[in-house]
């Protein structure tokens, strides 16, 4: 199935890379779908790979200790089928930065992304996430040694404040520094980080959205790609954004309702729509998942299913659908069985 997709993708690149020669020049993050922690692994890539191609998607995050000293290839392996992927990193050091930077380069990823925006409390050593944003000359010295390592672009996610610092300036001249040492791309939450008292899921929903800033950041930084995050739901808001800055970062709304992303390519990317169905995309995920368990003793298919779970969201049977796909119970049994199972009507299922 994905090859066949495939096929029928090749032909409509070739339009869609003459639809590009003739237009503007193509804006790799134009649209994305923001890195999470436990969602967004290489399982839910692949997934959503088929549903959009043409579409950014990030790594969870991956911080610099979990590379120096843990597992490289468990955290970076990921499927070829999966650029154009961005691996974010968390970390603060320069020389740490700098050598998983390379890793990343070496493994294939197509970006590296400094997170400076997960309200995390300091760490041991040194700092990760939003604390980052007071200070800024740490992360310009880290982007030049990132960028100095490598030659794939190096980019920074960050917020537009911390607590109850709400001053532009303060944003304007986080993204002015980090700049100077020559980031070029600037994914921005558009939302405070309030470091004491919030948990991160807070954290996502309680500071106030502060679209105007990231839009005001655009206009200062003309030169600069400016892609916006938070809130944003649907086409309405995609498209309103887009009038003001470069790029749409979406992050639940895409893993909660990944049948959004077939429409992306089309509306966005001026690519040709996605053809395949939920069913073939659910037999393109079979066959995955049956590879991935293969090689894989101690993974079972529902640490997999888990990401699909919003595809058939507001169909009829789709309540079941979830919970079977959901069951941990069932995770030894063939993955095929459990997507009969899961579309078998309920009281068939009982009586079976
Ligand atoms: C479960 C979860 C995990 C997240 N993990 C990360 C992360 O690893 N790195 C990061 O920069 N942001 C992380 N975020 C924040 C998102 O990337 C995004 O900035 C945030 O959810 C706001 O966008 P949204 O409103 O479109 O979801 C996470 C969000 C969620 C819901």
């Amino acid at each position: 199935m994905i090859e066949q997709s495939g096929q029928t993708n090749t032909v409509a690149e070739s339009q869609v890379d003459v639809v590009r020669r003739n237009s503007a020049p193509f804006n790799p993050w134009r649209l994305s779908v923001a890195p999470m922690i436990a969602w967004t692994d290489r399982h839910c890539r692949f997934f959503h790979r088929l549903l959009t191609r043409e579409a950014r998607l990030y790594t969870e995050m991956i911080t610099t200790g979990a590379l120096i000293h843990g597992n490289v290839p468990l955290h970076l392996d990921f499927n070829e089928v999966e650029h154009a992927v961005a691996l974010q990193l968390g970390g603060s050091e320069p020389a740490d930065l700098a050598h998983c930077a390379k890793l990343g380069e070496r493994w294939g990823y197509d970006e590296i992304n400094l997170n400076c925006g997960c309200p995390s409390e300091r760490v041991l050593k040194g700092a990760f996430g939003a604390c980052l944003m007071n200070e800024p000359q740490l992360v310009a010295d880290g982007v030049k040694a990132m960028r100095d390592a490598v030659s794939i672009p190096v980019t920074v996610k960050h917020r537009i404040g911390i607590d109850d610092e709400t001053r532009y300036s303060f944003v304007r001249d986080f993204v002015g520094t980090i700049a100077d040492a020559g980031c070029e791309v600037f994914i921005v939450h558009a939302r405070n980080a309030w470091l004491k008292g919030l948990s991160p899921k807070e954290n996502r929903e309680i500071p106030p959205l502060r679209y105007e800033v990231a839009h005001q950041l655009k206009r200062d930084f003309p030169q600069l790609t400016i892609v916006i995050n938070g809130g944003i739901t649907n086409d309405e808001a995609v498209e309103h954004h887009l009038a003001h800055v470069d790029g749409v970062m979406v992050g639940r709304e895409a893993y909660h309702r990944p049948w959004w992303l077939t429409e992306w390519d089309a509306r966005y990317f001026g690519a040709a729509p996605s053809t395949l169905t939920m069913d073939e995309v659910e037999d393109a995920m079979c066959a995955y998942i049956e590879r991935a368990c293969a090689k894989r003793e101690d993974l079972y298919w529902p640490a997999i299913t888990r990401h699909m779970l919003g595809m058939r969201q507001g169909l009829k049977g789709s309540r079941r659908w979830r919970q079977v796909l959901s069951d941990f119970r069932l995770k030894h049994g063939p993955v095929r069985e459990a997507f009969a199972l899961a579309h078998q009507p309920a009281a068939a299922a009982v009586t079976a």
